[in-house]
């Protein structure tokens, strides 16, 4: 079978083809570019791009952000959009980070008790694991019944410069949806697609939220998302994906409010 450009359009196609190009050109200006004009998102401008739609879904769903809240890598968010919030976790891989009360990898069953948070706020991360699946699995293991997951991914993103090697995934809402429901069993799950070419070419080129209209940041356009929401609230009774089977036991640290057993290896506290 011949590749799709070795077939020959015909000269009528051609024709209507140029024609659109008079009519409509690309105007590219300052894009014809082949590399960003910022290497960090855009921050170097101003906001980016990703983070205007992922405030704004955390902001919407500031209610949830209660109770026990586990963040990722820091507690921006938490505090930026909690509403009574009784404590705040930071989870990460990553032992160096100061930050962390809960040294652990998330796509691992973790020695975090069952059931411990009210609240997940998993921002812009799933694209650097490799087992999503696990990792969503142990988000609604350690959430307690009722508990909710609010989950960000990239749908269309510039690969992080520090992560080249580490940067596995880019997201659809299909793919989003399956996922998650198969990691919430009988939740409620809503998966939200935000963007639209523009706004994902303004990412990708490293343009900043300050270089467009707010406008244009709104039109949602379902076939161009930047970012994707997901919702999941836990079932508010145990389903029986609780009784957990573990693949492995790997807790690096765990901070000692979650920890009842004296077994735990390294605990941090926060000053
Ligand atoms: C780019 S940050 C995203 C989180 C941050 N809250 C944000 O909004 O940008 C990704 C974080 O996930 C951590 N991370 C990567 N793989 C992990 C894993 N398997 N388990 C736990 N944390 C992981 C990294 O160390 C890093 O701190």
């Amino acid at each position: 079978m011949k590749p799709w450009w070795a077939y020959d359009v015909g000269r009528g196609r051609r024709l209507r083809q140029r024609l659109e190009r008079t009519l409509r050109p690309s105007g590219l200006g300052t894009l014809r570019r082949t590399r960003p004009l910022s290497d960090r998102w855009g921050l170097d401008r101003g906001t980016p791009v990703d983070r205007w739609y992922v405030e704004r879904f955390l902001g919407e769903e500031r209610a949830s952000i209660r109770g026990r809240v586990l963040e990722v890598r820091d507690t921006r968010y938490t505090r930026a959009f909690g509403t009574d919030v009784a404590s705040s976790d930071v989870i990460d891989i990553d032992e160096s980070n100061p930050d962390a009360t809960i040294v652990a990898d998330l796509s691992k069953p973790s020695s975090i008790p069952t059931g411990t948070f009210d609240c997940f706020l998993l921002v812009q991360t799933l694209q650097f694991i490799f087992d999503t699946r696990g990792v969503l699995e142990e988000a609604h293991r350690v959430l307690a019944p009722g508990g909710v997951l609010l989950c960000t991914v990239p749908a269309v993103s510039r690969i992080s410069m520090r992560y080249l090697d580490a940067e596995y995934w880019r997201f659809t809402v299909a793919g989003c949806r399956e996922l998650v429901t198969i990691a919430f069993p009988g939740a409620d799950v809503d998966v939200r697609s935000h963007g639209n070419v523009l706004a994902c070419a303004a990412f990708l080129y490293g343009l900043a939220v300050e270089d467009l209209t707010e406008q244009e940041l709104l039109d949602e356009d379902p076939f161009f998302p930047l970012v994707i929401a997901v919702k999941a609230r836990k079932r508010p009774t145990a389903a029986p994906a609780d009784s957990h089977v573990f693949r492995s036991h790997e807790v690096i640290a765990l901070p000692a409010s979650l920890s009842g057993a004296s077994t735990v290896p390294m605990m941090r506290t926060r000053p």
